[in-house]
């Protein structure tokens, strides 16, 4: 049986729709779901939408509709906006979800039972934006430091969770599991947090209808922080289904934004231990995207919409620049001029261009089908004639033979079958612009190489490779296909749709499966396949085109 992967996003208050840095955390999950599911892994994705924040019911009744019924219509949103960035999530939890109430309620029990919620007084400062408390000192002129907005006194008899008494096992879980939180920042973030002392915090709203009952209290809400972390677990089953949440958790990744790390890294898991679950894997805190310099703010008029950079550049376009700068775990900034500058080096001319040259050079030279690569004979090597030709392909005294012969063919071939572990790595530790950055090199000295060994005159003189009958221009296409096949593969889980066009115009079947590593060794492409040039993948953008130049 597969090994399971169960991966998160947060899910996003559904106060307003999605913005660019929304896309941005959904579509770089996505990537690591897609690489997982094409490495073997039985991938579970979860996102969803956050209803019950006071923000969300204040802009219900902005315009005068019941909050669950705006509710319904945003989680419409988000998912059709997920569905255009072509995020393959699995699960989409709603907290208003029946399953979700459910899960909650559950979990409060299992943490009452425990011992580790008790009644008390609360009264303190509170930021309706953040959903977060804050003591005096952090406010600044009584504004929350993160919204600008101003914080709310409040003064009410609530539960309280013991988050205190988790310090000392979360540290140790910590100090046992180093991994816990990414990247560094974040975990340095955190355990500042724990170290300068864990209060415990009031769990439920009496000030509110909207929101989940608490068990057995329903004049109170479960605090909406408290109750929304449980959607992962009610996303995979919890409490219903327990054989495919048993599956599935604990989750491997929690893919979050800085600005909600201390949720994620220490209420969470305290949550967690109280009700006697194991702790998720790891939690990973982005960076933010910034607009030119700035924060995106609605109130500044400083958004991106994502569908309509969709509806500009297409796409997968828009899922690659996002992703082929910039460090994840850092802040990144984004522009439209970036839009249309990566698009037009990195896709139009780099990946564009090689597809194109290629196939139209094997249209002239190898009769619009892929050569045969050398076998051992044509090299006069050794070998069991009865091997199968593709095995051929891989015997080690080929390569050693071509390497004296022709070593600038041999040097493309290395960096081709040297991808995979690397892009592998990159894709573990979420740098998503160095995997990236993996394939265009490869895209860039394939480039290179058509310049170095002009097939052009290699075909003009009919040239066989030094001592061998074997036409050297059918090297040169081979290793420009096998080339194009690898790198048509490794975007896959950037440029979903992209993939399968490459393939198309290679000459296979639309309906071609693949999987990783096997389909990363060289060699792989069939000969003979006719190939089917079409349309330019990516045709140049001219930059009148920028939607707010
Ligand atoms: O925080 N750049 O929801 P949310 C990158 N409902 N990421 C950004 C971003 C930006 N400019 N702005 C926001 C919530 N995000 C809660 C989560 S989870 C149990 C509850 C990220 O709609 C943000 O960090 O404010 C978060 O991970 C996600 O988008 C949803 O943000
Ligand atoms: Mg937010």
């Amino acid at each position: 049986m597969k090994e399971k992967y169960y991966i998160t996003t947060a899910i996003t208050y559904a106060n307003a729709k999605p913005h660019i840095g929304h896309a941005y955390e959904e579509i770089a999950t996505d990537v690591l779901a897609r690489w997982r599911r094409v490495t073997g892994y039985d991938v579970q994705f979860a996102t969803g939408s956050d209803e019950h924040s006071s923000n969300v019911e204040a802009r219900a009744r902005e315009l005068n509709q019941p909050p669950q019924e705006y509710c319904d219509r945003m989680a419409e949103v988000f998912q059709n906006t997920w569905q255009a960035l072509n995020v393959s999530y699995d699960q989409f939890i709603r907290t208003s979800d029946k399953r979700h109430h459910q899960a909650a309620k559950e979990i409060v029990r299992r943490v009452q039972a425990a011992g580790d919620i008790y009644p008390g007084h609360y009264e303190g400062w509170y930021c309706n934006s953040c959903e977060n408390y804050y003591i005096e000192t952090e406010l600044k002129d009584g504004l929350c430091p993160t919204h600008g907005i101003k914080a709310v006194w409040l003064s009410e008899e609530n539960y309280f969770f013991r988050l205190s008494r988790f310090a000392r096992p979360l540290l140790e879980h910590i100090a046992k599991h180093p991994e816990f939180i990414q990247p560094v920042s974040r975990y340095n973030e955190v355990m500042n947090i724990i170290n300068s002392g864990l209060k415990d915090i009031s769990i439920s709203r009496a000030s509110t209808q909207w929101g989940i009952p608490f068990p057995d209290d329903p004049e109170h809400i479960i605090y909406v922080w408290f109750e929304a972390l449980i959607n992962y677990l009610s996303a995979i089953g919890f409490p219903d289904d327990m054989e495919t949440f048993n599956r599935f958790w604990p989750a491997d990744i929690h893919v979050i934004g800085k600005d909600i790390s201390r949720f994620h890294c220490i209420i969470w898991p305290a949550m967690l231990m109280a009700a006697g679950l194991d702790l998720p894997k790891q939690v990973f805190g982005h960076g933010f995207i910034h607009l030119k310099g700035e924060k995106i703010s609605k109130t500044r008029g400083n958004v991106l919409d994502p569908l309509e950079l969709v509806r500009a550049y297409g796409v997968d376009p828009f899922r690659y620049v996002l992703l082929a700068s910039g460090n994840f775990a850092g802040d990144r900034d984004f522009s439209e001029e970036e839009m249309v500058e990566r698009y037009n080096s990195d896709l139009a001319n780099d990946m564009g261009n090689l597809l194109n040259r290629t196939l139209t050079m094997v249209e002239k030279y190898c009769e619009g089908r892929v050569p045969k690569p050398p076998e051992a004979k044509d090299l006069t090597v050794m070998s069991d004639l009865s091997m199968m030709p593709e095995l051929q392909w891989r015997m080690p005294e080929i390569w050693e033979e071509l390497e004296k012969s022709t070593p600038q063919d041999m040097t493309l071939r290395k960096t081709a079958v040297n991808l995979y572990s690397m892009f592998d790595q990159a894709m573990e530790k979420m740098d998503f612009s160095g995997a990236l950055a993996i394939v265009w090199n490869l895209v860039k000295q394939a480039n290179k190489y058509i310049e170095e060994s002009s097939p052009w005159s290699l075909f003009k003189q009919g040239k066989k490779i030094e001592g061998h009958d074997y036409d050297h221009v059918n090297l040169v296409m081979y290793n420009l296909l096998e080339v194009l096949r690898l790198v048509a593969l490794y975007i896959h889980p950037f440029m979903p749709g992209t993939t399968p066009r490459i393939l198309a115009q290679m000459g296979y079947a639309p309906e071609q499966k693949f999987e990783f590593p096997e389909d990363s060794y060289w060699g792989r492409l069939p000969s003979g396949q006719k190939i089917a040039k079409g349309e330019p993948l990516f045709p140049r953008i001219e930059r009148d085109k920028v939607l707010k130049p």
